[in-house]
């Protein structure tokens, strides 16, 4: 362990442990799934973490193998896969080394127990843990599900027949299947997860810290059946046509339009999905989803940002009452905590069991707040935190979002109900701007610069010119 202290994104003094999650499981098993995933979910919480795919180290020699190339008797291949192991592993080294984080994960398949010793004592040699998460799955349609979702399309079988490409990976997955050993006792001094059928079974052994269990607890939370996330503000309220913010107000006569259109917007994006609607506890969310047929949950994670002492003040009132905050809330939005308030970290924070629950869940509608939802939209869309908070996300508007393997699928249905803008700009203090105003703005004033630049430009001629 490093002796290194550094505070962690809850705000506390954290011996900082580097940690190597090591993939093991045989092809198609949903390790690069699994590890892109971990690395979004602990960025969102503000730790950096970075996947080190030795498929990609191997690309590089070997960009388009057939199944021969993985046999263990084939000792060219052997060699090139294992100095593949050996790049992502020293690279991952020298990540840590260079202090740049503090998770890394290696993704491979590390199916022998001779490979999983080198890299645990490898990375015990440099002062890292290692944590070794299996994933084992013995669902021979799930896995040839698999291979045509996601195997087919690899680098490794670009401008090859589909059918083709997943026989050859059927035959890959053979070679793997010769020499792979599941983790088991003799190996109990090392600390891992195995992940049994997507979650059915999970073994856990010597899990020893904070870190650690958080990413096991995640672990155990994923699931891959198909579903989709919705999520809407609730209709206009008339603390937005104020431009107040914060509040607890009722919504205006259009927010109660969008209420009474928004179970046939539902329909159209979710067709007869059955659904379950997670409001916050503030009125204008519990109003706007009040015309849902589906069960209802209210969450307290749910209600918007607290605005402290800001709270019932319009930006313009902000500005002119404590005209430092609103400048440092601008220079940092995601960090600025309003005076007995929050910050966007903090709503991340508190925010935390419900993404855990949402991973749990199928389809669930949430009805919430324009912070609130960025935060919920960072996670899924992987967005930098520090963009999210000056994110769009218009009134009136219901959002669709379906994981996928690698990603997630947007999809914005607009109620043809006319609503305020409740956006705002760096620096303004306008009650009602759109981004496409402040765009506007913002090409002026630059065309406005170039304009004085030239004008610049032009007096050094005339001066250079009277010079002479
Ligand atoms: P490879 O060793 O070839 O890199 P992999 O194990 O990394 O394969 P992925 O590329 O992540 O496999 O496969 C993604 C597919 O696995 C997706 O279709 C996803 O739904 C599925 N999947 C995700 N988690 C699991 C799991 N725990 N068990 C089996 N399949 C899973
Ligand atoms: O204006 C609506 C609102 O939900 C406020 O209640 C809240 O303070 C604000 O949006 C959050 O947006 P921003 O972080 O851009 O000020």
């Amino acid at each position: 362990m490093t002796s290194s202290w550094r505070t962690n994104s809850y705000g506390v003094q954290v011996e900082d442990t580097r940690i190597c999650v090591v993939m093991v499981g045989l092809p198609a098993r949903g390790k690069s799934l699994i590890a892109q995933k971990v690395v979004r979910y602990l960025g969102w919480l503000s730790i950096t973490a970075k996947t080190f795919n030795v498929g990609q180290y191997r690309r590089t020699a070997t960009p388009n193998p057939s199944a021969e190339f993985f046999d263990q008797s084939n000792s060219e291949g052997e060699r090139l896969r294992r100095a593949a192991a050996e790049a992502a592993v020293n690279d991952m080294i020298r990540w840590f080394e260079a202090g740049q984080g503090l998770i890394a994960i290696l993704d491979a398949t590390n199916s022998t127990k001779a490979r999983r010793r080198w890299i645990q004592e490898k990375c015990e040699a440099a002062n890292i843990e290692t944590m070794f998460v299996e994933s084992k799955c013995d669902d021979e349609e799930l896995v040839m599900s698999n291979i045509r979702d996601v195997k087919t399309t690899s680098p490794d079988y670009v401008g090859q027949d589909p059918e083709e490409a997943a026989q050859d990976f059927r035959n890959r997955i053979r070679n793997y299947e010769k020499v792979y050993q599941t983790i088991d006792e003799d190996e109990a001094d090392l600390t891992y997860c195995k992940l049994i059928n997507v979650g059915h079974k999970v073994i856990i052994n010597r899990i020893r810290d904070y870190l650690q269990s958080r990413v096991v607890y995640y672990l155990m939370n994923l699931h891959i059946r198909p579903r989709s996330i919705w999520l809407s503000r609730h209709g206009e309220s008339e603390f937005n046509l104020s431009g107040q913010i914060g509040g607890d107000a009722d919504l205006s006569p259009r927010g109660q339009l969008y209420a009474r259109a928004l179970p046939d917007l539902v329909r159209k994006s979710a067709g007869d999905l059955p659904l379950t609607v997670w409001t916050s506890t503030l009125k204008r969310t519990g109003q706007t989803a009040r015309f849902l047929p589906f069960e209802k949950l209210s969450w307290k994670a749910l209600d918007e940002l607290d605005s402290g002492v800001c709270d019932s003040l319009t930006y313009a009132e902000i500005e002119q009452k404590y005209p430092a905050d609103f400048k440092s809330r601008d220079d940092d939005k995601y960090n600025y905590r309003y005076l007995g308030g929050e910050s966007y970290r903090d709503v991340v924070i508190r925010l935390e069991p419900i993404i855990m629950e949402l991973e749990r869940s199928e389809n669930i509608l949430i009805v919430t707040h324009q912070a609130v939802l960025r935060c919920i939209y960072a996670y899924f869309m992987g967005m930098n935190q520090e963009q999210s908070p000056w994110m769009e996300v218009p009134l009136h508007c219901l959002i669709k979002l379906t994981p996928r393997a690698y990603g997630t699928v947007e999809d914005r249905l607009h109620a043809n109900i006319p609503a305020v803008s409740t956006w705002r700009g760096k620096g303004s203090k306008a009650k009602h701007q759109t981004k496409e105003e402040a765009e506007e703005e913002e090409a002026a004033k630059t065309k406005e610069k170039a304009d004085e630049s030239e004008k610049t430009e032009e007096v050094v001629h005339t001066n250079g010119g009277n010079g002479t």
